[in-house]
């Protein structure tokens, strides 16, 4: 069964009608925290997006960006990039490396990326993003899907041709985040307008932006019809939302998120998950911001988030971590 087969075939009664999946999120899903959104109920972890050009160059960090800690049941890794040989050559790489998906990053708004004519930049040039998807389809035997935005901006909004055209070249599946690139991450994501592209497509079509609980997971699917749900922010420091979700639209009701003791576990757990995977020095500084987002709204975390910041090693913040959770009132 190819991966996109595999994603929406539903295994059990307890199984959301439609899969749940964790989005590409630069800095932040990297093998560590694919794992704990897969454990905690995502059918499918994007990784952050990998320059094509720094892939097809092997740069160490690329490769790290790429890689997996423990097999992940559809590994799709996203590529940015606006050369088609460098994507193709890009995708091939991550098949050889065990990808089952190749995503093609539209709707990146950094500046950086855009000026070099990739990420929402291509959805300015639909012959390019034409041609991407046709060579990225034609280089890989796996399946290829595209993740887009609703447009450039307000007055550019042709995230349906985008979509339309995606599926002409050979794009499975599509991704919507129902806001222009002018938007960055401002505003209401527009779910009508993701509903128009998924009326209007043959492939499966996921929605994206905003979803943050199983009311608002409920409410997309109502509003949109989409094919799956993909959640990015709403996921940080909460991985069990997916798990929340996906037992809200199977049978109605949402599980309370795991009590103090076992999210000292889970955090302590995903922490030392990044220094094994990104060396202590590196996967020290990195997990600040995980350690922020698994803090959030618990007493004394901002005392926390600053000692954790000028903590000089792992074994420090190992103990810090302990420390914290197990001195919160209701632990
Ligand atoms: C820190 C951060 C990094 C992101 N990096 C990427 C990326 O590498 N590729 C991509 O397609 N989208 C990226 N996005 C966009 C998300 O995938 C998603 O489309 C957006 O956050 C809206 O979904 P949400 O409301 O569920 O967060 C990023 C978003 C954030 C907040």
């Amino acid at each position: 069964m190819d991966a996109i087969a595999e994603l929406f075939s539903r295994k059990t009664q307890e199984a959301p009608p439609v899969p749940l999946i964790l989005a590409p999120m630069a800095g932040v899903t990297d093998a560590p925290f694919r794992s704990l959104a897969l454990r905690y109920g995502a059918r499918l972890a994007f990784s952050e997006m990998v320059a094509s050009q720094a892939m097809v160059r092997h740069t160490p960090q690329s490769l790290k960006i790429v890689s997996t800690l423990e097999p992940e049941s559809i590994f799709a890794v996203q590529i940015a990039g606006s050369d088609p040989a460098v994507m193709a050559e890009a995708a091939r790489m991550n098949e050889g490396l065990g990808a089952r998906v190749i995503d093609i990053n539209m709707g990146c708004p950094v500046k950086k990326i855009c000026n070099n004519g990739a990420g929402a930049a291509l959805l300015r040039n639909e012959s390019l993003a034409g041609a991407i998807v046709a060579q990225v389809s034609r280089a890989v035997q796996v399946p290829v899907t595209v993740k887009i935005r609703l447009g450039w901006d307000h007055d550019h909004k042709n995230g349906l041709t985008i979509a339309r055209i995606a599926e002409q070249n050979g794009a499975r599946l599509v991704t919507v985040h129902g806001r222009t690139r002018a938007d960055m991450y401002h505003g209401k994501a527009d779910w009508a307008a993701i509903a128009t592209i998924k009326k209007a497509l043959s492939i499966p079509v996921i929605g994206n932006g905003d979803v943050v609980d199983p009311e608002s997971a409920r409410e997309m699917l109502e509003v949109t019809g989409v094919d799956g749900i993909m959640i990015g922010r709403g996921a940080l420091g909460r991985p069990w939302i997916f798990t929340q979700i996906a037992h809200f639209l199977a049978n109605g009701t949402t599980p309370s998120p795991p009590d103090l003791k076992t999210r000292l576990d889970l955090v302590a757990n995903h922490f030392q998950a990044m220094i094994q995977h990104l060396g202590p020095v590196v996967g020290n500084r990195l997990a600040r911001k995980h350690l922020a987002w698994h803090t959030r709204g618990l007493v004394g975390g901002g005392r926390f988030r600053n000692a954790v910041n000028h903590s000089p090693d792992p074994q420090t913040t190992a103990g810090m971590i302990e420390t914290f959770f197990r001195e919160q009132p209701d632990f």
